[in-house]
């Protein structure tokens, strides 16, 4: 595969401007998988284009739905019914993509077929087995590699059982593949987390007409579902992702004199750890317009420039931002102080060991930074750091997008070595920077 190299330098002048980043991530995949589960047309709009839902979109089509493509992020999902899912005829290869091989995996769990699932050198390194373990309480059968590996073989259950799982780890992935196999099982799913985690597949199942109750007990949340609902087709709306929003936020208010508005963000409080944290740092970001679509919450961001202070991130919010620990820490690069960010495990099974990686990208660039145990810590240069780093970002857009943020405010420019896995969650992301005003080529 060819690389494609990127730099980012500090721009001339401030960015500028109203943009929309493309759909959400999460709920694209979501949107596919229960459209694909419901009876009759779905129709979506605003569907994330990038590499990890075009493979969601592959693997629905090879299960039986009818999935097509009506015009830019508009897209009509044939529904075949809970239960109707065909086995697939080849390997379904989910790419760079953890969230649609775990979601998938739940899915497939109560469906009485077989299937191999498969995805990138990435996706080949992530572990399956905190899938496997309790997607097995309903009858179904996953041989995976070594230590729970993809490539893996699924025999779904013929008569799946309702599954009742405490998760171990924070996560909603895991969370919504007990849950969509819990869609085919007769009787009451229930997962119980102990720290609530993005709500997406809740909301969606609902919107589609599925009985879901959270009761919440202080940060606990205990979810349960009533299986073999009829889902009913309905229209999604996606709105804009906010881990991508992130990324011009943060260059917006890394960059003197910026001033830049990002126009229908979603905002589920699930996910607005970045926000509130970079509030605290001392940003100057409004919300304006706030609205609702297919039962989330959206609004426009509105961002200036201005000095960061370093702060103190608890753990427990880490759930509300695990993907925005990369794009956090280039903040935190450019603030006055040390900011220490807590209880960052489950960075280290993401598109890569983002906790080694994200302290990488920062040290190659003259960014003093530590690892102490599970904490992330960032000595801010109170400015501009010095740069200069060509910065590997294994796999991982995230990084790659972190990466060139930071070149917008260094002394030097900033290379990546390969930024095409942008394209997997952020497809035009260099353009639509380039439009702001930065300076990445
Ligand atoms: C996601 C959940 C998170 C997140 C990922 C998307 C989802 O993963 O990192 O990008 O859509 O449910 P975990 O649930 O594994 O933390």
């Amino acid at each position: 595969m060819t690389l494609r190299p990127l730099t980012a330098r500090r721009p001339a002048g401030p960015l500028h401007g109203t943009i929309a980043v493309p759909g959400d991530k999460s709920i694209s995949h979501r949107a596919l998988m229960l459209g694909a589960l419901a009876v009759g047309d779905t129709r979506i709009s605003g569907l994330l284009e990038g590499e990890d839902v075009l493979r969601t979109a592959a693997a629905m089509r090879l299960l039986g739905a009818s999935v097509a493509r009506n015009g830019p992020g508009e897209w009509r999902v044939s529904g075949v019914g809970v239960g109707g899912l065909a086995e697939p005829a080849d390997v379904l290869d989910m790419g760079n993509s953890g969230t649609a091989a775990r979601l998938l995996a739940g899915v497939l769990a109560s469906h009485p077929v077989f299937a191999v699932m498969t995805g990138d050198a990435s996706l080949r390194g992530r572990p399956m087995g905190r899938v496997m373990e309790p997607l097995a309480q309903c009858g179904a059968r996953f041989t995976a590699r070594h230590g729970g590996r993809l490539p893996m073989a699924i025999e779904g259950a013929t008569d799946a059982l309702p599954l009742a799982y405490r998760l171990p780890v924070a996560s909603a992935q895991v969370k919504s593949a007990v849950l969509f196999a819990g869609l085919n099982a007769p009787g009451e799913t229930r997962v119980e987390e102990p720290q609530a985690t993005r709500d997406h597949s809740e909301r969606m199942l609902r919107h589609f007409g599925a009985a879901v109750a959270v009761e919440a007990h202080g940060a606990e949340r205990v979810i349960t579902l009533q299986g073999q609902p009829e889902l009913q087709a309905r229209d999604v709306v996606v709105p804009g992702d906010p881990s991508s929003a992130g990324f011009a936020v943060v260059a917006a208010l890394l960059v003197p004199g910026s001033a830049v508005r990002i126009e229908g963000v979603g905002l589920n409080p699930l996910r607005t750890g970045l926000l509130a944290t970079l509030r605290e740092m001392g940003a100057a970001l409004g919300i304006e317009n706030e609205r609702e679509a297919a039962g989330e919450p959206v609004g426009d961001l509105v961002v200036r420039a201005g000095a960061l202070r370093a702060v103190d991130v608890p753990p427990e919010r880490a759930p509300s931002m695990i993907d925005e620990y990369p794009i956090l820490a280039v903040a935190a690069a450019c603030a006055r102080g040390t900011t220490r960010m807590r209880g960052l495990g489950e960075l280290r099974v993401k598109e890569s060991d983002r906790l080694a990686a994200t302290a990488a990208l920062l040290a190659v660039n003259g960014v003093a930074v530590e690892i102490e145990g599970d904490d992330l810590l960032v000595h801010g240069a109170g400015g501009p750091p010095p740069g200069g780093g060509l910065v590997l970002t294994h796999m991982d857009h995230r990084l790659a997008m972190s990466a060139l943020v930071l070149g917008l405010a260094t002394q030097a420019p900033v290379r990546v070595d390969d930024a095409g896995f942008v394209d997997t969650s952020f497809p035009g992301f260099a353009e639509l920077m380039r439009g702001l005003g930065a300076a990445i080529a």
